[in-house]
């Protein structure tokens, strides 16, 4: 009896144990719960209204509205194959359990949304019902969720107006208990309120617009915040930095040394709208993409916007992540012991780096190859070099192209380990011990 008793308490006591934890996690998971302040629904708002195109959006057409917002959401980098018609899905997200790959969202009846109602079409991008199936959050509705039914329906009058692709995405390699969908549907119950954006009065309208353009669109917050368990946000460390994609998506809370408190906002601004910023690097991988699908296409005023509410955010430490190091060319001697270090490393750079990046890492190509000052070299896990090595950059930048070859076929795991190492040696604060089985890894973590 006496045994039954304590079993009984034990259960109860874990049980309550799992719930605090679990409503910690959902508390925790609310991006504006943490933006400080009260809020006011959007109807009760006295100021303009941070939804919408901006003010000095120069069109009127609804079409082109609605492309500014799909644009301002990227819809288009998850929902484009590598090499693939833009939005007619087919780009794998890797996951430890299996992959899943976005689907098609042009208007072809039978493989894209095409005979979707405007209703179903609300439910999936807010709340991850599909008509069918409940909707993984790779699909980031908990976010879209703040999105006001004017400018998603705006965002579905773009999509129509796209020609129809027949594209029908290969089914879902989830091993159990993953591939169960309806899995999701509790998911979401307990991660995604479902409610829309609520302005704060006692914010300038400028924070308010950037925070509506950050929350409920580019939903910076899904690779640069942290995410507990279960998957779901952790808006207590809110812009603290994460992986995303296989690369590290940085600190960018308003943190002097860990985060972007040091930035001016001019800096902040020509990194925003070019993916460059003199001195402090250039967007590479997933951060390149949002910059080059969507935040350059933002006006002015947008841009401001964001970085007014980027600004906003409270400072968090990760002394894990080691801030940029500002110092300039590395010393002699240390260039030496990079070469001691990695004897392989230094022969690969030789041979197929340093003709764009130069022996002291401040490109000899142009700026944007600059390996000083940013945080890829600093990383002591050099997760964003290796990646860099592996599939190198493209861009279409407002001041040209820029691009690195991807070494990814040409380089065995080992090789790019050790280019890697000798790269963060010479240039970094810190050499990386980066293993082939890391980079296996992280070819794998990349879609
Ligand atoms: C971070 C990546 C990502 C972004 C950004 C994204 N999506 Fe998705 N979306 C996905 C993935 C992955 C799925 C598939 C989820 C699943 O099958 O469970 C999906 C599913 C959907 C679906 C359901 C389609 C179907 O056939 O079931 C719609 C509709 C959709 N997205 C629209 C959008 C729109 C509109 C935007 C921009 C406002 C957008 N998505 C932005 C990744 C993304
Ligand atoms: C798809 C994922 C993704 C999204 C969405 C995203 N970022 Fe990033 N971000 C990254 C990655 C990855 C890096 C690192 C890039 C590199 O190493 O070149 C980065 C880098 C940055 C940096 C440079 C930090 C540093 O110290 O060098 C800033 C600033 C930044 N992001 C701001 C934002 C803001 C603001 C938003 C939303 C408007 C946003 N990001 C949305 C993935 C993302
Ligand atoms: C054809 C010229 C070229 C070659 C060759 C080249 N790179 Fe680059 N690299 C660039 C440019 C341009 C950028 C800036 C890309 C951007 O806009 O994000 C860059 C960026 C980088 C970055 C910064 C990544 C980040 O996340 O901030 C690293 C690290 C790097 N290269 C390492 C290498 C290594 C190692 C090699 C040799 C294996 C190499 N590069 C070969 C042109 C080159």
């Amino acid at each position: 009896m006496r045994l039954l008793r304590l079993l009984l308490i034990a259960v109860v006591a874990v049980g309550a144990i799992g719930l605090g934890v679990l409503a910690w996690f959902v508390t925790g998971s609310r991006p504006m719960a943490f933006a400080g302040g009260k809020t006011v629904s959007l109807a009760a708002y006295k100021g303009p209204s941070p939804t919408g195109v901006p003010a000095d959006f120069p069109s009127t057409d609804p079409v082109a509205r609605g492309q500014y917002l799909a644009r301002a959401a990227d819809c288009q980098a998850c929902h484009t194959a590598k090499g693939g018609t833009p939005f007619a899905g087919g780009l794998a997200f890797n996951l430890p359990f299996g992959s899943i790959w976005s689907p098609n969202i042009t208007p072809d009846k039978e493989t894209g949304i095409g005979a979707w109602t405007d209703a179903q079409f609300l439910r999936a991008l807010r709340e991850g019902a599909g008509p069918k199936a409940h909707l993984y959050p790779a699909m980031p509705y908990a976010a879209y969720a703040y999105m006001t039914d004017a400018d998603a329906l705006s965002i579905r009058a773009y999509l129509a107006s796209l020609p129809a692709v027949h594209n029908q995405r290969p089914r879902l390699t989830f091993a159990f208990p993953f591939n169960q969908r309806w899995l999701m549907a509790i998911w979401g119950r307990l991660f995604n309120p479902a409610q829309h954006f609520q302005p704060n009065p006692d914010r300038s309208p400028q924070w308010n617009r950037g925070a509506y353009l950050a929350e409920a669109m580019a939903h910076c917050g899904d690779c640069h915040t942290p995410r507990n368990l279960t998957q779901a946000l952790d808006n207590r460390r809110k812009y603290a930095g994460a992986v995303a994609a296989g690369w590290k998506a940085y600190n960018i809370t308003g943190h002097r040394l860990y985060g972007v408190g040091a930035w001016t906002d001019a800096e902040l601004t020509q990194y925003l709208s070019t993916g460059h910023a003199a001195g402090r690097g250039s967007a590479a991988g997933p951060m390149a993409e949002a910059v080059d699908l969507s935040l350059r296409y933002l006006t002015p005023s947008d841009i401001q916007a964001l970085v007014v509410y980027l600004r906003s955010i409270p400072p968090v430490s990760t002394p894990d992540q080691p801030p940029p190091s500002l110092r300039p060319a590395p010393a002699a001697a240390k260039q030496g012991l990079a070469a001691d270090y990695e004897p392989k490393g230094k022969r690969i750079f030789e041979g197929a780096c340093v003709s764009c990046h130069s022996w002291s890492g401040q490109g000899a190509l142009n700026e944007w190859a600059t390996l000083t000052g940013g945080r890829a070299v600093n990383d002591p896990s050099a997760t964003n070099v290796a990646q860099i090595v592996i599939s190198g950059a493209n861009r279409r930048t407002p001041d040209g192209l820029t691009f690195m070859p991807a070494f990814g076929h040409a380089y065995a795991d080992d090789e790019i380990a050790a280019v890697a190492n000798y790269v963060t040696a010479r240039f970094g604060a810190k050499p990386s011990k980066v293993t082939a089985k890391d980079v296996a890894a992280l070819r794998k973590a990349a879609s």
